[in-house]
């Protein structure tokens, strides 16, 4: 649903044969209610399509768990060669997952927090004792194929950069300093009033944002060219950009081909990154909770072109916690009458926060979990009445190192209240650092599978972010949980084994 103009609001959604539609509504309340139930109805035809052809080819049996060995393997091309990765923002996120995965390389640290590194799958029977690891069980690029590019405001190369982040401690730094040196940032594309509290001094020039995105679509040609990359992905880790909602230009490419050259002002820095790299074929993830590609212009050229997209801002320390409790209290059916969450951090992030523009955008992302898990429209005598509250302080002693309150306000058995406190002392560049790592190399995997490329949004990626993009209409899942299980369970089918539903009956038989 977006807004066209004042008073008119269009609901905007996909029928099951993947066509688009689009209906004027006066009220934005109507335009949503006509959206999500013409997406349930498309979504519904679907399933009974694909039932009807698993019932006539008998690829999936009727309980459809079972995948046929035709949708299996084969499908993903292996994953050889260089991959390039180019970071957008070359602050405390990005400079701590370079100089880790060095690290890692070097054999001086363990990838810690990696779900692609240390994790594994189980697969088949829990008799079965089948359960190998992540990157032994799909083909992803090792840690020895990745090398690097990124653009930033500021000229410091990533030892520079990851010294005033002040993330990792120095003798380590030292050790990684011969190669973190040697990446140096592009010219970014810069707009101040969509980051009002900095500013630096490398910035591209150019008449219109057309030709912004030209000078960008150049460079991740150039990075194609000299680092030998076969293939590449654009991880977004600069700044919050202040808050915005989707316009017209966004609609379509045409519209947002026009919007460039006209230099709308809706156009955020970060959309003319997604849209180059998108132009280039190139896969784009989300860090920050910016719209980006969270938009249906992205969606179309990233469907297009086959360069798989998700979002939005990595889902690292309070978030984290609040996607693993808020599901233990509706399993339990236990009610929450408030949620308080405060921080306090002092890095560059937190100072970017301390502006209200941006401070909306990251509150937008953070409100939404809650609302999403508990369902207040199913439980409204447990949450129809939450107050749900998240603040944000900078306070430069802390640097990196935020600190991520919470007061939960429960209540049990014939009302009675209970309280909930977490204090989580966290680091937040460290929290991040995995995450990145696993979304560059699941996104590659995505592009080098027939069955994912041309999806779009990779919604199997959820489990990595606060706000996870969704197509319009499809309410997003939060719970940490389920998210894990639909990743695992989406390299299962990708394989060919058997999903895993937890039913367990056979046991017993
Ligand atoms: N745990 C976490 O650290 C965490 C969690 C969720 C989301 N995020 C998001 O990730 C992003 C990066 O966080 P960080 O702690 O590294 O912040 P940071 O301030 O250290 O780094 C951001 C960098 O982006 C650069 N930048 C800003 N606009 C740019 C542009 N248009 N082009 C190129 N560079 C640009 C800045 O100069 C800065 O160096 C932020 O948006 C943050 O909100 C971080």
């Amino acid at each position: 649903m977006y807004q066209k103009k004042p008073g008119v609001f269009m609901a905007d959604w996909w029928d099951a044969d993947g066509n688009r539609h689009r209906k004027q509504f006066a009220t934005s309340a109507a335009a949503r209610e006509h959206e999500h139930r013409e997406t349930a109805l498309a979504h519904a035809e679907r399933a009974g399509r694909e039932m009807k052809l698993a019932a006539r080819t008998g690829s999936v049996k009727t309980s459809g768990v079972k995948r046929s060995s035709k949708t299996e393997t084969g499908t993903i091309e292996p994953a050889k060669g260089k991959l390039g990765v180019m970071i957008p923002g070359m602050g405390a996120v990005a400079t701590t997952f370079v100089a880790g995965v060095e690290a890692i390389r070097k054999g001086l640290a363990k990838p810690i927090g990696s779900l692609t590194q240390m994790g594994t799958v189980r697969l088949g029977k829990r008799t079965d004792g089948r359960s190998p690891k992540v990157k032994e069980f799909v083909p992803l690029a090792g840690l020895d194929d990745l090398v690097f590019t990124g653009w930033d405001i500021f000229e410091d190369n990533m030892y520079e950069a990851a010294s005033n982040a002040g993330v990792l401690d120095y003798r380590l730094l030292e050790q990684l300093k011969p190669f973190l040196s040697t990446i140096t940032p592009r010219a970014a594309v810069f707009d101040h009033n969509y980051v009002k509290k900095i500013d630096g001094p490398n910035v591209k020039k150019g008449k219109t944002k057309m030709d912004l995105a030209e000078q960008l679509r150049d460079d991740i040609r150039d990075f194609g060219k000299t680092s030998g990359a076969s293939r590449l992905i654009t991880m977004w880790c600069g700044s919050t950009e202040s808050y915005i909602e989707p316009t017209e230009a966004h609609q379509s490419v045409k519209s947002f081909e026009k919007a460039l050259r006209e230099n709308d002002e809706m156009i955020a820095p970060s959309m003319i990154y997604a849209y180059a790299s998108l132009m280039e074929g190139v896969p784009f993830a989300n860090g920050a909770p910016n719209l980006t590609v969270d938009l249906p212009v992205m969606l179309e050229l990233s469907r297009k072109n086959e360069a798989p997209i998700c979002g939005k801002d990595f889902k690292t320390g309070q978030t984290l916690m609040k996607t693993v409790l808020a599901p233990a209290f509706k399993a339990r059916l236990l009610g929450l009458s408030g949620w308080y969450s405060t921080n306090i951090l002092g890095n560059r992030d937190g100072e970017v926060l301390d502006d209200p523009g941006s401070f909306k955008t990251k509150e937008e992302s953070k409100l939404g979990v809650l609302e999403h898990i508990l369902q207040p429209g199913l439980y409204p005598e447990l949450y129809g009445n939450m107050y749900h509250k998240v603040r944000i302080n900078y306070y430069p002693p802390r640097g990196d190192n935020k600190e991520g309150w919470d007061n939960i306000d429960i209540f049990g058995w014939l009302g009675y209240p209970m309280q909930i406190k977490v204090d989580f002392l966290c680091r937040d560049s460290i929290l991040a650092a995995p995450i990145v790592l696993d979304l560059v190399l699941f996104l590659d995997l995505a592009k080098r599978t027939s069955e994912l490329r041309g999806l779009g949004i990779q919604e199997w990626l959820s489990f990595y972010f606060k706000s996870p993009m969704t197509p319009p209409g499809l309410y997003p899942e939060h719970d940490l949980f389920i998210q894990l299980m639909k990743l695992k369970n989406t390299l299962r089918h990708l394989k060919g084994e058997e999903l895993i539903t937890h039913l367990g009956l056979e046991y017993y038989d």
